[in-house]
């Protein structure tokens, strides 16, 4: 099977001190990785590095099969930030116009919505459940109901890889739960390949199909069920990802 994303010894380093070291791994087509990690161990980096939104200083990324360089299919990808700091919560748009936004990325200019787009707006706000609110301006909006809001955007274009970075982080346990549910939903039903960054390992490993632990460096990047073994030689787990 060909790597969705292939990480080749990357190193990142912010001013002169390292964040990332010697990063490789592959995701497979339809996997769900459960990216963790302590606050700081280069989680939010490594996203931005495979989305091509930062340079590492060595190593290589390639995404379904072409080096970073040279890959242009950006609406193969849905991301979900960690910091939703694209818009002001005041902003005056709808969920509606916001979810049509995640449709202008397979297009050059002139953007505009066509028909075809208005439809797979409509399915994609049905699907995520958000349809009762899709006039409510964003910034009246839960957190859970935001998120669902940012997810439809993301998958508007029908990507097939979806990257959330911290995607609950404001949601509480039963969103969360509601969430993860949908994201595994999407994997198994839709074939769509996730990279979920979390700190909610306890949660994750219910659903994701394997999980990447880094601290800087990968610790760990294997199935949840081979995690045990992990626990029982690497007792500094507890103090770092229970957050
Ligand atoms: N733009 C930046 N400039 C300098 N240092 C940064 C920058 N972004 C992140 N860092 C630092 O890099 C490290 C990794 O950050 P990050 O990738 O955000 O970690 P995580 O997402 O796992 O919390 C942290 O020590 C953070 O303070
Ligand atoms: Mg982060």
């Amino acid at each position: 099977m060909s790597l969705i994303i292939k990480s080749e010894r990357l190193y990142c380093k912010y001013n002169s001190s390292e964040v990332l070291t010697n990063i490789s791994f592959g995701v497979e087509g339809g996997e769900f990785i459960g990216l963790i990690g302590p606050n700081g161990s280069g989680k939010s980096t490594l996203v931005k590095i495979i989305l091509g939104i930062i340079t590492p200083s060595e190593g290589a990324i390639s995404l379904f099969g072409k080096d970073l360089s040279v890959f242009s299919d950006w609406h193969k990808i849905g991301y979900v930030p960690q910091k939703i700091v694209s818009f002001n919560p005041y902003f005056p748009a709808s969920v509606k116009e916001v979810v049509s936004l995640g449709t202008l990325s397979k297009k050059k200019f002139p953007k505009s919505i066509s028909k075809a787009d208005a439809d797979a707006v409509h399915r994609t706000m049905e699907f995520m459940g958000i349809l009762d609110i899709e006039h409510r301006l964003i910034g009246e909006l839960s957190g859970g109901q935001l998120q669902k809001a940012l997810i439809a955007k993301a998958l508007v274009s029908e990507p097939e890889l979806l990257i959330l970075d911290e995607p609950t982080s404001s949601l509480d346990p039963e969103t969360r739960e509601n969430f993860y549910s949908i994201l595994s939903e999407l994997n198994q039903k839709k074939g769509i390949t996730v990279v979920l960054v979390t700190h909610d390992i306890w949660s994750i490993g219910k659903y994701a199909s394997k999980l990447l632990y880094i601290d800087k460096k990968i610790l760990f990047y294997d199935r949840f069920e081979n995690m045990k073994d992990f626990f029982a030689s690497n007792m500094q787990w507890r103090d770092t990802c229970q957050g």
